[in-house]
């Protein structure tokens, strides 16, 4: 059977196989899940798999501090406030005011108010300001915006995390784009996945990941110390 079926319904059977095993949802990630779509925010979070990677991530590189960019409904913040200790702390930027009053709401349904902080605004400004205060280093950073603001993202990551930090950039295949990029954000995306494979202070793999369409997560290891 699973030899000779159509390769995306295959892909979509193993993928519900990882999530049931791996990666059950409980109350406040179908929560989280019901609400954002309730208040008309874009279905875009990770799927519930790649959000489980990204709470092992953390939990790997044993994270007390994790900077998120681009919070939407907060369905992936939950995951990092889960892989943080006590008193560890996830600060989230978004843009959008309704995103944030949604994840917000989601996040203390979770139980997390006390370890997740999002912040409104321009993530571009939220950063300068997060490096002027001397908030880092975090050593976990999820890039998850707007993707032509990925090469940007990316330097103020680098400013911000320290040998043994993870660098996480979501949606870096989408589709495959990114081999032939045609508008500008898979242009963006595609400059991010190049710098970050020549860049010698990192060691990193792009790694295909299972959605409606096949997508990727960048992952970058801050070397050296
Ligand atoms: N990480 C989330 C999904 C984020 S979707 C999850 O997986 O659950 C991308 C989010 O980035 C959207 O909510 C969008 O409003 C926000 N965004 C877009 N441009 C931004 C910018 N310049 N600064 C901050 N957030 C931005
Ligand atoms: C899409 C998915 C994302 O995870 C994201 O951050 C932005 C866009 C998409 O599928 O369009
Ligand atoms: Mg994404």
């Amino acid at each position: 059977m699973a030899e000779t079926e159509n390769t995306g319904a295959l892909l979509a059977r193993i993928d519900d196989y990882i999530e049931h095993l791996f990666a059950p949802q409980d109350e406040a990630l179908e929560a989280a899940v019901r609400e954002s779509r309730q208040a008309g925010l874009p279905e875009i979070q990770v799927s519930p798999n790649e959000a489980k990677l990204l709470q092992l991530f953390a939990e790997m590189v044993g994270a007390r501090r994790v900077l998120e960019i681009g919070t939407l409904g907060g369905y992936s913040a939950i995951h990092f406030g889960r892989a943080l200790p006590e008193g560890g702390e996830l600060i989230s930027l978004e843009i959008d005011e309704r995103h944030a009053e949604v994840a917000r709401e989601n996040v203390e349904r979770a139980g997390l108010s006390d370890k997740v902080e999002i912040r409104v605004g321009d993530a571009r400004e939220l950063l300068a300001e997060i490096a002027e205060n001397d908030e880092g280093p975090f050593e976990v950073v999820f890039i998850d915006a707007d993707k032509g603001g990925y090469p940007e993202y990316l330097e103020w990551s680098l400013r911000l995390t320290r040998p043994g930090s993870l660098i996480l950039g979501d949606n870096t295949i989408r589709g495959g784009t990114v081999l032939d990029p045609e508008d500008e954000s898979a242009r963006a995306t595609n400059e991010f996945n190049e710098r970050i494979a020549r860049d010698s202070r990192l060691s990193a793999i792009l790694l295909p990941i299972l959605r409606e369409r096949i997508d990727g997560l960048t992952i970058a290891l801050v070397r050296g110390g």
